[in-house]
């Protein structure tokens, strides 16, 4: 049966970029599915849901069209047809993405989604988000809990901000998000974000990603 390697952990960790590499490096598919909570939140923040009202966003959830494009060479998100990576990344849908991915009806849907994305994934697939070793993914061939300290994470947050140019009052308020962010992930009720009993924890505040991606590639191989 086709490979299934479930990567979860808290945000900046290195999940995407180190699922990215292992993916493309094994040859295999490629899933964020932070990208997939984040193009729901960023439709519902467009379409004027209240994020905040959780029986509205059940409702509004079964509307947008969402596509994850799943070549690890060059992932792709759309909703409706348009091509929203950028505006997913923006501190608007940042703030409000944990609000709508604790609501039942939008895990559901998104998970139906996520195990389509795998079932037709030609040699297997690397997914990565919260809950794919826990819920998404329960037999996975293998299963990652990557880790890092909260400072490594929100610095390695900080630099990737400012490579892209956001400004530091921007910075410094998506990196307070991020604890809340993190805090809200591991408490709510469905799917909270935990390293399931079978799941490899790899610490990488001290690593290099090169270092992550071999270990990880090697697990894999194994
Ligand atoms: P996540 O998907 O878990 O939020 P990312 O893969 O987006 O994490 O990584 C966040 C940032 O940290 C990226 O800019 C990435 O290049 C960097 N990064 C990830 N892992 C490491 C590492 N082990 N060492 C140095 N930088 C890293
Ligand atoms: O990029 P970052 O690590 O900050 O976050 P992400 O992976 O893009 O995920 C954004 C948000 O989506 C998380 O904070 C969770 O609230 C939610 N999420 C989730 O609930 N379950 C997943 N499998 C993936 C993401």
């Amino acid at each position: 049966s086709p490979v299934v390697v479930a990567i979860d952990g808290p945000s900046g960790s290195g999940k995407s970029t180190v699922s990215r590499a292992v993916a493309a490096r094994l040859g295999l598919s490629f899933l964020d599915t932070g990208a997939m909570y984040r193009a729901m939140t960023w439709w519902m923040l467009a379409n004027d849901v209240d994020v905040d009202d959780p029986e509205a966003v059940a409702i509004a959830c079964t509307k947008p069209v969402i596509v994850s494009g799943t070549d690890a060479a060059g992932p792709t998100i759309t909703v409706d047809g348009q091509d929203v990576s950028g505006p997913i990344r923006g501190p608007e849908v940042t703030a409000k993405v944990s609000a709508v991915a604790a609501v039942p009806a939008v895990r559901a849907r998104l998970v139906e989604l996520q195990r389509g994305c795998a079932s037709h994934a030609a040699r297997g697939i690397v997914a990565e988000g919260r809950d794919m070793g826990s819920v998404v993914f329960p037999d996975a061939t293998v299963k990652v809990f990557l880790t890092a300290s909260e400072q490594a994470r929100s610095e390695r947050r900080a630099a990737e901000l400012r490579a892209k140019g956001l400004d530091e009052a921007t910075i410094t308020a998506m990196a307070a998000d991020l604890a809340r962010r993190d805090a809200a992930d591991s408490s709510r009720e469905t799917a909270p974000l935990t390293r399931a009993a079978d799941a490899e924890l790899v610490d990488t505040s001290e690593l290099t990603l090169d270092q992550v991606i071999g270990t990880i590639t090697a697990l894999v191989e194994d």
